[in-house]
């Protein structure tokens, strides 16, 4: 028996308005045929007036202490893991704790891009392991809308909105994270990144990306970070029952796939649906395949991510 940290529900939130990739097509010069076969992406997910990071993401989080049981007022740890914060200050987090009507507990973002939630819960399950919380709930949640140059047919095309929220708790036994790996590498900066910032333009900036060179790296650092957390397990490949992905491509999770040998349908893929939704998008696709009965308790997944930084990331958990 291990004191691990189990995850007890999960929940997700998406904005009202769908958009397809018929109705981007009448804004920039890009085409569906085109999105779907470099990206597999067809809808995405757009917050409109009053959807923000914050209410999509406590959204998610109720829908989550709903699945696990659990009354709000028990957590004593909420971290978010977001790129597209409310305000500047303070931390998203302590507006979801406010919504959710936590008057006192641990709460902060993480900012690692689309790598956040991995961030994030590794963060939360090392504090639960230490005994400096309890029951903590992790969120990735994003407005991606907000940040992106709705000219730029190279990334507007790309992403979505939305939120994905986990309750952890520390408990005995087989069950819970077994192990997380996290990486950054500071030095392809200019390969994703935002153009602006309170510290340099004071600006909020739009998002920017080197696509394929972005897409080479992402295949390479994923299968080794996925290894890397399973050799870490003592667990192979053939173990895993599913592997819940940052959802950026769908050719990047057919190629991570097969470079570890797992079989395309051991893939959870919502990517179709909600674009690349930033650090929304692992435990939006978890919550998904929970949800429609693919993830049972007893399974093993991988969760991985890559993004802006670079930084990427994976955790291996008995569900
Ligand atoms: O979430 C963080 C991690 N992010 C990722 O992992 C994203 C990784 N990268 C990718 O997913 C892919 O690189 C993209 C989907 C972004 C792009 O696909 P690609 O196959 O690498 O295309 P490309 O960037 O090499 O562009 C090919 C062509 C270009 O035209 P030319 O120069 O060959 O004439 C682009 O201008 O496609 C053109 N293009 C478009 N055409 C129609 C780029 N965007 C579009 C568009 N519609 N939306």
């Amino acid at each position: 028996m291990t004191f691990r940290s189990v995850i007890l529900g999960t929940g997700s939130a998406l904005p009202k308005q769908r958009v397809s990739n018929d109705d981007l097509a009448q804004r920039v010069d890009t085409s569906d045929e085109w999105i779907v076969a470099r990206t597999g992406i067809r809808f995405r997910h757009i917050a409109g007036e009053g959807e923000t990071t914050a209410t999509l993401g406590a959204q998610a989080a109720r829908h989550a202490l709903a699945a696990a049981d659990v009354q709000a007022d028990t957590i004593d740890l909420i971290i978010l893991a977001t790129a597209t914060p409310d305000q500047t200050f303070p931390a998203s987090a302590t507006k979801i704790q406010a919504l959710l009507g936590i008057n006192d507990c641990v709460a902060f973002d993480v900012a690692a891009v689309c790598s956040g939630f991995l961030y994030a819960l590794s963060v939360a399950d090392s504090m639960i392991r230490t005994g400096a919380a309890r029951r903590a709930i992790v969120i990735g949640a994003e407005t991606f809308s907000r940040i992106l140059d709705w000219e730029d047919r190279t990334t507007c095309v790309l992403f979505g909105d939305g939120a994905g929220a986990v309750v952890l708790e520390g408990q005995e036994g087989e069950a819970g994270i077994l192990s997380t790996k996290l990486h950054a590498d500071g030095r392809h900066n200019e390969l994703l990144y935002v153009d602006g910032g309170p510290s340099t333009t004071g600006t909020v900036g739009h998002v920017r990306m080197k696509g394929s060179e972005v897409f080479r790296h992402a295949v390479v650092n994923l299968a080794t970070v996925m290894t890397e957390v399973l050799d870490s397990t003592g667990l192979m490949p053939a173990d895993v029952d599913w592997v819940v992905p940052h959802q950026a491509n769908a050719r990047i999770l057919d190629a991570t796939a097969r470079k570890l040998g797992l079989s395309a349908d051991q893939i959870v893929v919502t990517v179709d649906q909600h674009a690349n939704t930033s650090a929304a998008s692992v435990p939006l696709a978890l919550d998904t395949a929970v949800r429609d009965g693919r993830i049972q308790r007893g399974q093993l997944l991988v969760l991985e991510a890559m993004g802006g930084g670079f930084t990427w990331g994976a955790a291996a958990v008995r569900y």
